[in-house]
């Protein structure tokens, strides 16, 4: 495994960390969890990703029992605070109450006593930035949270809290969790050279774009069976964001392209994210421990530069500055 600095912070993440969103405490059976985690680690991950929306706390509370295992300062984990946790008027988003209350259950469920990084799950425009930043300063104060946050905020936005921060004597966002892919590069527009100059690590998600990535999406075929494409439970960010018959064409392209580096999709595609300087991590997402073990083959995979021509020219850098 490597290890790369948390930003301008003191702390050093594996360069791959292990994701929760569907699998662990959902659609992955507790044995099979305890087995992704325990291979993750084994391979040298340090930093595991969750929130308290994953599955209404399930994720954390099955995360939390298969990490109990190793020694707590070994661990670096984030877990996430603003989706919708009951049907209340204040049971979501980024309120100094919400804050406070959900950074207690997530600790109750994680079964730690300190949370590494606290991430704002995505903005909350009825919140003033004020609020949030002094609720996550007084975490720290008390002890229950180390770093803080924040996931798909704009640059702006970002730069505007790291003002509010430093105005309040408060601790500034040590790191960003924004969606990472050859699909999704809009990231490298602001994002990454904003985050680069205030000094914030990302950590990016979705390396494999829900698994379009991997090439076994074949153009004018149905999803294989026990994919999340073929579940309706799961397919919605995949549907919305990516399924196109072109982008499951240029998926059968880069299986080729992998094979000539003598390497698979997935494997070429999370070393691809890897190699930008802004990342300090890319958050692996696995279903059986057969795909993780393919995925953590990124660490050693170097790129040689007529391969990284390739895919720019197959995955350019798309013209607007935000996705969404
Ligand atoms: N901050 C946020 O808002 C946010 C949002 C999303 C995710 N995340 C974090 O990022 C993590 C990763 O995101 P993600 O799950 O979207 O990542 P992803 O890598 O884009 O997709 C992971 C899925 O692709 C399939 N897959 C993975 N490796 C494969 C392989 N080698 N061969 C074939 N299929 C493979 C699996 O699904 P199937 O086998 O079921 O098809 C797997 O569950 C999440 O667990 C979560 O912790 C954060």
């Amino acid at each position: 495994m490597k290890y790369r600095q948390l930003g301008k912070w003191g702390v050093r993440l594996s360069v791959l960390g292990l994701g929760s969103y569907l699998t662990i405490g959902y659609k992955v059976n507790e044995e099979t969890s305890r087995q992704l985690v325990r291979t993750a680690y084994e391979h040298g991950v340090n930093f595991f990703d969750t929130a308290n929306a994953y599955n209404l706390g399930k994720a954390e509370e099955v995360l939390g029992r298969c990490l109990s295992e190793f020694p707590r300062s070994s661990l670096f984990v984030i877990t996430k605070v603003w989706g919708r946790m009951g049907d209340g008027p204040n049971d979501r988003g980024l309120s100094a109450k919400h804050i406070k209350e959900q950074c207690e259950a997530s600790l109750r469920r994680l079964q730690m006593d300190y949370i590494d990084l606290y991430m704002c799950h995505r903005p909350d425009p009825d919140t003033p930035l004020e609020e949030t930043i002094r609720a996550m300063e007084d975490l720290a104060r008390q002890g229950k949270i180390i770093y803080w946050g924040v996931s798909e905020w704009p640059a702006w936005m970002m730069v505007k809290a790291n003002h509010i921060a430093r105005d309040l004597g408060a601790r500034p966002i040590a790191v960003n969790e924004p969606r990472y892919n050859l699909l999704w590069r809009y990231p490298e527009k602001e994002v990454f050279p904003v985050t680069l100059s205030e000094g914030i690590g990302n950590v990016t998600f979705s390396p494999l774009a829900h698994g379009l990535l991997t090439g076994k999406y074949k153009p004018g075929e149905p999803p294989p069976p026990n994919s999340r494409a073929a579940d309706p439970d799961q397919n919605m960010v995949l549907k919305e964001l990516y399924w196109t018959e072109e982008n499951k064409r240029k998926g059968q392209e880069l299986v080729s392209i992998a094979a000539k580096l003598g390497t698979t999709a997935a494997t070429l595609s999370i070393a691809w994210a890897m190699r930008h300087p802004a990342v300090t991590s890319v958050i692996l997402g696995a279903r059986t421990v057969t795909q993780l073990e393919e995925n953590l083959k990124a660490v050693d995979l170097e790129i040689p530069p007529e391969i990284l021509t390739k895919l720019e020219e197959l995955y350019p850098v798309p013209q607007s500055p935000v996705g969404l």
